[in-house]
């Protein structure tokens, strides 16, 4: 029997331009240390679902994480990583209870957006050149339950905020 992706509580872990860019390149268009730190804290200890480019992007599977990378491919494999073939898939191997944490990239959060009741969100406060975007966020469907604005620093080269968005 399989599970409807409704049944799975999903989360969005996400850092986004002032103009919804989130990626050139296959690579990400900013360095913030306190973001990677940010990250690090909300995804450790879980499981983490990507696409196929985003999980080439960081180059292997992240520690103390259970990774679940989604491609077409049937002959993908990655030691450390669970490679299914649908974000149905993915979300079929989360236990009952579990929480699930999509990190992208662009395809992938727009394909799970809808099933997402969290959006752990970053804001950087900056327009991109870029060629991957998140989905446009409708305002009426999430409230903001979290909030922490942040100035540029040595480490931290744009402004940023640190937010949680949860669906109405
Ligand atoms: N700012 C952020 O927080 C953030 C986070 C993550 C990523 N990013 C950026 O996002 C960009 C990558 O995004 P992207 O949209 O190009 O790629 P992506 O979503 O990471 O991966 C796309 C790939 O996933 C597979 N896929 C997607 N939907 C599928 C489905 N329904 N069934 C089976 N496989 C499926 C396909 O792999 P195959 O081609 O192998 O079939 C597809 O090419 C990069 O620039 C990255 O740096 C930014």
């Amino acid at each position: 029997m399989t599970n409807t992706p409704m049944t799975k509580k999903l989360s969005i872990v996400v850092a986004i331009s002032s103009n919804n860019a989130i990626g050139k390149g296959n690579e990400l268009l900013w360095h913030l240390s306190a973001d990677l730190k940010h990250f690090k804290n909300i995804t450790t200890g879980h499981t983490i679902i990507m696409g196929r480019k985003t999980y080439e992007s960081i180059g292997k599977p992240l520690p103390n994480r259970r990774s679940i990378v989604i491609t077409h491919n049937k002959d993908y494999k990655i030691e450390g990583a669970e490679v299914v073939h649908s974000l149905d898939d993915a979300l079929n191997l989360l236990d009952e209870n579990e929480e699930g944490y999509i990190i992208g990239g662009a395809q992938i959060y727009k394909q799970a957006l809808p099933f997402c009741d969290k959006i752990y969100l970053t804001t950087v406060h900056h327009h991109f050149d870029a060629d991957a975007f998140f989905p446009e966020i409708d305002k009426n469907m999430w409230k903001e339950t979290e909030k922490a604005e942040n100035k540029a620093d040595e480490k931290n080269e744009f402004d940023y905020t640190f937010s949680t968005l949860e669906r109405m």
